[in-house]
């Protein structure tokens, strides 16, 4: 089938209860890593393609001509979205001209107004291409890509007039931390998750920063309408430490131990089973 809209499966976990994940992509081995796994448990899939990776990657039209291929080539069958990841402006129009069925614009950091004008457009053109769109409230903290965010908690009334514009997905800052979250972070603010909800009524919310947050907080924010969840340093920091193991083992001077198909091998091992526990987590098992 290729690459969808994430619209119907986002709208399908927000009224069953469960939310589906994005992970983020790098390269060949992650997006193979993590679209294995949802088949083998049957589970929508969101990959997140970040301005710098696509450009690591060396284009939006790269991704989705591997994204496409891949799903033929591993017969793919369950519904995978692939999804701009904090886009630009500029991002947002170049990855619709590539092929991606799904955007998120990031205009958190313009004054609301420019955000409400530029969302806006970007709805508008997405709506008649029949893309996903997510837009962003109060910046999520952290620092993603070189753009950082000082956390902030989103006005519920910013969300509003942002959810009432028509958009798919709405990511809100309620104390979510791209990256790790410090030993003195205060976990998630669900007061205002709820006072979001209030307003945005029948707009699923994306919770950002997906990594490290402790199961019971990521529960609790599903029931009070998040469907999709990111995650993107956990895999990063298993893949790190798989394959320094490997190395620190000399198992790269062993036999052909070099060879980057077993050099990579334990980091896109270390990848799957995060993807797994995190699906099992959210709910999307058996969703497909
Ligand atoms: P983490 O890197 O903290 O998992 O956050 C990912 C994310 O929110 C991507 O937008």
């Amino acid at each position: 089938m290729g690459i969808i809209s994430a619209e119907s499966m986002l709208n399908k976990a927000f009224q069953n209860g469960y939310a589906v994940g994005q992970f983020n992509i790098n390269n060949l081995e992650w997006t193979k890593a993590i679209l294995l796994v949802a088949e083998e448990l049957k589970s929508p899939v969101i990959l997140g393609v970040s301005e710098g990776a696509g450009k690591y990657m060396t284009g939006y039209k790269t991704v989705v001509a591997m994204v496409n291929a891949m799903i033929e080539s591993l017969n793919i069958s369950v519904p995978v979205a692939v999804h701009l990841d904090h886009g630009t402006y500029e991002g947002a129009k170049k990855a619709l001209d590539a092929g991606f069925k799904s955007i998120m614009f990031d205009g958190s950091h313009y004054p609301i107004a420019e955000n409400i004008e530029k969302t806006k457009e970007l709805v508008a053109i997405c709506k008649k291409m029949g893309v996903s769109i997510e837009a962003e409230v109060g910046a999520i903290g952290g620092e993603e890509d070189g753009v950082t965010g000082n956390g902030e908690l989103a006005d519920p009334e910013e969300c509003k007039t942002i959810a009432s514009l028509g958009v798919s997905i709405l990511a809100a800052g309620i104390g979510n931390i791209h990256g790790k979250y410090p030993a003195n972070w205060k976990g998630l603010n669900f007061e205002v998750l709820r006072a979001i909800k209030a307003k945005v009524n029948e707009t699923p919310l994306v919770l950002h920063g997906g990594s490290g947050i402790p199961d019971h907080m990521v529960k609790e924010a599903i029931s009070l309408g998040v469907a999709k969840i990111n995650v993107n340093t956990e895999c990063q920091v298993v893949f790190a430490e798989a394959t320094r193991k490997y190395i620190e083992a000399g198992k790269d001077l062993e036999s052909k131990g070099f060879d980057p198909r077993k050099l990579l091998a334990p980091g896109t091992e270390a990848i799957k089973q995060v993807v797994r526990e995190k699906m099992i987590l959210f709910g999307s098992v058996n969703q497909a």
